[in-house]
């Protein structure tokens, strides 16, 4: 069975990327298969994972994103880097933030996080 976790908050330096790669990795080190993806335009990730410039990758979650989004195919390995600690990862780059603001202003959403209404 697949299982998603999300680690977010909106705050930064909170350990959120921290969080992630640990918990990754040591999943990974229990025996599970597992894909970290990174919805963080910073691409700290993918930097606390060997990649020293993240602004100049070629493939990256907005990549895979729009292609899902204008119903292209994706291949099944497309995007995912390989690491040695024994996990794989999609990375994300300063164009999500360009994206999702090309998507707001367009009035469509790439993706929507929902938040339970206050209770009264
Ligand atoms: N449990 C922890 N104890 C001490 N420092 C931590 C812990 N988790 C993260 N940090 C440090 O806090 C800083 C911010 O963490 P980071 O994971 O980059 O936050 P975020 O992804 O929420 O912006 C980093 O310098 C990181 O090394
Ligand atoms: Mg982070």
């Amino acid at each position: 069975m697949c299982r998603i976790i999300a680690i977010a908050n909106q705050k930064g330096g909170v350990g959120k990327t921290t969080t992630c790669v640990n918990l990754g990795i040591g999943l990974a080190r229990a025996g599970k298969k597992v894909l970290l993806v990174e919805a963080d335009a910073q691409g700290s990730m993918a930097v606390s994972l060997g990649i020293q410039e993240p602004d100049e990758l070629d493939v990256t979650l907005v990549n895979i994103m729009e292609k899902i989004i204008n119903d292209e195919d994706v291949e099944p390995r497309e995007g995912i880097i390989h690491h040695e600690e024994g996990i794989d990862f999609i990375p994300a780059n300063i164009e999500l933030a360009a994206y999702l603001m090309l998507e707001a202003a367009d009035g469509k959403a790439a993706f929507r996080l929902e938040f339970p209404k206050k209770k009264k």
